[in-house]
């Protein structure tokens, strides 16, 4: 038997690691990194912040903050147009995982030839990327700590995936302090994303013994600290708690792979522009219901962290945490009955050719991924 475990070559994780940025960069030899981001993070200081601190090491940093909600090739390009022309040296993903794919993917091309379309699905890219800084000011998306990416094709509108251990970070900067000003819907959202990661690495066919001991302390620190990071948006040990274990859930899903969830969250968000995170949070217990008698023993494991009687209590537990966030459903998203009917046979289909339902333990035919879209609408 073969484990492997891709994670960034260091990661630092506290309240403050961001003051540890310059000496990252001067390890690497930078002396004028691009950071790129988003127009919130550079015209609220927060990207000035991290200039200021680089600046103490005399390095000189610049700023690209074109990164405006979901990463298109078009961003992409402007960002490797900007580190040319002001003659850059480094990487630095600052934000969201919109601004963290957008600086994996600029790493990866400054090495290997593109265009990215080259690089879309599993494996794909030749060499290493060049080593790129991650900062998530989020506790969500794990990006960070993953080798994949998801960039829309700015002509076609596809979205497309692409994973390889060249996209991973040479550095992650995991520092909960950035998140505090995160308003709470997006914490809730994100976070319940996270959760998704862990539950579905956990119990995924292609799960491990590493990602399974990182996946069940990621369920059990998200899910402990996110009513908490919820309703009360400055408890420092609840943030703390939630973005240590929204990177663990990006390392253990980044090697052990997302399941039925993921598979079924995508069209939502491609058909209805549902955020990511809320439309894992409307499948999150339906698919866990579905999921049980495929792998008890894995789901009581992940219900018996969570301080629950038995894995038959999980998906209630999860729906209740649904209701304690204020998670919208479809209906109240203001998705249309109708239209969501019409819609289901074509997000099936999307659905299953993503790959992911294949790594569910419980593996989902077209018409059961068809009831279960039924089923969530409400
Ligand atoms: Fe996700």
């Amino acid at each position: 038997m073969t484990f492997t475990l891709d994670i960034p070559q260091r990661c630092i994780i506290a309240g403050g690691a961001r003051q540890q940025l310059a000496n990252e960069a001067k390890r690497l030899v930078w002396q004028r990194p691009l950071i790129v981001t988003d127009p919130f993070h550079n015209d609220t200081g927060k990207a000035q912040e991290l200039i200021d601190i680089l600046a103490q090491q005399n390095i000189d940093a610049r700023v690209y903050s074109g990164v405006i909600n979901e990463p298109t090739t078009q961003m992409v390009d402007a960002a490797i147009a900007q580190y040319n022309d002001q003659s850059c040296d480094g990487i630095i993903g600052f934000g969201g995982g919109s601004p963290l794919d957008t600086a994996k993917t600029v790493a990866v091309l400054l090495k290997n030839p593109g265009p990215i379309q080259r690089f879309m699905g599993l494996h794909k890219v030749a060499r290493a990327g060049a080593p790129c800084i991650a900062i998530p000011t989020t506790a969500g998306t794990g990006a960070e700590a993953t080798k994949v990416v998801v960039i829309t094709d700015a002509l076609t509108d596809v979205k497309m995936m692409c994973l390889d251990r060249a996209f991973l970070p040479a550095v992650a900067i995991v520092d909960y302090e950035l998140s505090i000003t995160s308003p709470p819907a997006l914490t809730a959202a994100v976070g319940v994303d996270a959760l998704t990661h862990a539950i579905e690495a956990y119990v995924s066919r292609k799960a491990n013994p590493y990602t399974d001991a990182i996946a069940l302390q990621a369920c059990q620190l998200i899910y402990n600290a996110i009513r908490t990071a919820y309703h009360t948006p400055n408890n420092t040990d609840a943030r703390s708690a939630m973005m240590q274990g929204a990177f663990m859930a990006g390392v253990a899903f980044s090697n052990a792979s997302v399941c039925l969830v993921h598979g079924m969250s995508r069209p939502i968000g491609a058909c209805f522009h549902v955020p990511h995170g809320l439309s894992n949070a409307m499948l999150l217990p339906a698919i866990t219901r579905f999921s049980l008698e495929a792998a008890p023993q894995r789901y009581l494991a992940v219900a018996q962290i969570l301080g629950l009687k038995d894995e038959q209590a999980l998906p209630d537990a999860l729906q209740t945490l649904n209701t304690d966030l204020n998670m919208q459903t479809p209906a109240t998203f203001g998705i249309d009955a109708k239209q969501w009917q019409q819609r289901i046979a074509k997000m099936a289909q999307d659905a299953l050719a993503s790959g992911s339902p294949a790594n569910n333990p419980r593996v989902a035919t077209a018409a059961q991924i068809t009831e279960l879209y039924q089923h969530v609408y409400s």
